[in-house]
């Protein structure tokens, strides 16, 4: 009996993402080195299923039906390359090795052309949604090889997640397209957690809200328009009770982020090719500043901020900072998919933005109601350069801009730190504005630097001898 598919690394996210296969009618083999993980897999397992957990690699191979596909579930960066040492002698034409973590897109490139090289296709497809999401249903992320993504179609439209009857998966684009998007997405989480737990932070320390009264706020956001995977959870967390002690969870736990990675590459790539991106950069480097605990705590002796004060109106307090969050929220999409945008054609990935939004919808980490109108922005223009410029989000911008420059001010005359809420409406404010004083930065390079400028009123490359001339 040959398996339709196989699965590499069966820790928890390979675990799930092969029951979800073998769930929905195809037959499956996983295989991992840790023999505990082997037996685990069979003890998970539910009737029905057709699987087989296997230690040996090359019982693994053999067991596949032709041509092989295979997916990998292993951690990214060496772990994948392990692997592939291994498992590719033992490949045959035209087998496909789909690596299904959060590997940076320039070691994707470089795995395909090796594989290529052998025969073999190789895909990076993003795959979002956390262990349950694995489980569930994901939205998947696949790009590389048409022909070879043609051949998993089914299985993934099948076990990804699905909103109206449609699945959360689609085509990404050409070679590493698959985890640029996943990258671009976890940018993208990274912004929407780090404005959450600003909003948070206003709340709690602003306004001096404890915890369950943040559930509710939290409730009736996650009721409206603010529907989204994330506020969801954070609305449940605020009602989490510790184990340990008699607290609330979220109150033991130490104010360090930690972070793995592709949050920076996606700030990397954004200064890289060239695109505007300060929401996400700054939830980076937040996490990274969070780290530096025992220096914020002498610093926080030294310059004490204890005048808080608590806003007048605590109804319409809590109303401009939801519609602080829902805005900054939407202005951080904006930035990450304006990435995608130009990532697309300085790579030519031909990444199909509204497929982007629309496997959004469901399933992954960044879900939200939100995307249902971006969607509906990149049906009526494809094209679109920026999220921004489309008119029907321009209504709902508008109507919420005066709340997020209130909750951004009540945030600096306060002392209670809000970069991302800042930035947020920082680059709206430049991104909106026709003349940037950037002509006054021309003029400094070219007056010590001769770097030149170009002019408003006629074409062409201008230098001026600035101490010469006019002064
Ligand atoms: C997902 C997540 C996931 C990511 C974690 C951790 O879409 O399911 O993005 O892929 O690994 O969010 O990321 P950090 O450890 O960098 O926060």
């Amino acid at each position: 009996e040959r398996y339709n598919y196989g699965v590499v690394g069966l820790g928890v996210m390979g675990r799930n993402l092969l029951y979800n296969i073998a769930d929905h009618g195809f037959s499956v083999a996983g295989f991992d080195l840790d023999k505990g993980k082997v037996d685990e897999l069979h003890t998970g397992a539910t009737g029905g299923m057709e699987i087989k957990g296997l230690a040996s690699l090359e019982d693994f191979v053999t067991a596949l039906e032709s041509p092989r596909k295979i997916i990998l579930m292993v951690p990214a960066g060496k772990p994948v390359d392990a692997v592939l040492e291994n498992i590719t002698p033992l490949l045959g034409k035209g087998d496909i090795v789909i690596d299904a973590g959060n590997s940076y897109f320039r070691d994707t490139e470089r795995r395909i052309a090796d594989l290529a090289s052998k025969g073999l296709h190789f895909m990076g497809m993003g795959v979002s949604g956390g262990e349950k999401g694995a489980r569930t249903g994901p939205s998947i992320m696949p790009g590389g090889d048409l022909e070879a993504f043609k051949l998993l179609k089914p299985m993934l439209e099948s076990i990804a997640a699905k909103v109206d009857g449609e699945p959360c998966t689609a085509y990404m684009g050409k070679s590493a397209a698959g985890n640029y998007v996943k990258m671009v997405h976890n940018g993208i989480e990274y912004a929407i957690m780090q404005l959450i737990s600003e909003a948070y932070d206003l709340l709690k320390r602003g306004a001096n809200l404890n915890n369950d009264q943040l559930y509710e706020i939290f409730k009736e956001w996650n009721n409206g328009e603010m529907n989204s995977f994330l506020i969801e959870i954070t609305r449940d967390i605020f009602r989490q009770k510790d184990s340990l002690s008699n607290a609330y969870l979220v109150d033991m736990i130490l104010d360090k982020a930690g972070a793995k990675g592709t949050g920076k590459w996606t700030s990397e790539q954004a200064m890289e090719i060239g695109v505007s991106i300060p929401t996400i950069d700054i939830a980076v480097t937040s996490r990274i500043l969070s780290a530096y605990k025992e220096e914020r705590i002498k610093a926080s002796q030294l310059y004490p901020n204890d005048d808080v004060a608590t806003p007048e109106n605590m109804k319409i307090f809590i109303k401009e900072v939801g519609d602080a969050l829902y805005l900054s929220t939407l202005i951080s999409y904006a930035q990450g998919l304006a990435l995608l945008v130009k990532a697309s054609e300085e790579y030519d990935f031909d990444i199909p933005l509204k497929d982007v939004v629309k496997i959004w919808r469901g399933g992954c980490i960044i879900r939200s109601v939100l995307l249902e109108k971006f969607y509906s922005a990149y049906t009526r223009n494809p094209n679109l350069s920026n999220i921004l410029l489309d008119e029907e989000i321009s209504e709902i911008v508008k109507s919420k801009t005066h709340s997020l420059r209130k909750t951004a001010s009540y945030a600096v005359s306060n002392g209670i730190s809000s970069l991302g809420i800042q930035t947020a409406l920082g680059y709206f404010d430049a991104y909106t504005t026709e003349f940037l004083p950037v002509n006054l930065i021309q003029a400094q390079r070219d007056y010590f630097g001769a770097h030149t400028y170009q002019r408003v009123d006629r074409e062409g490359i201008f230098h001026t001898s600035w101490d010469s001339t006019n002064i």
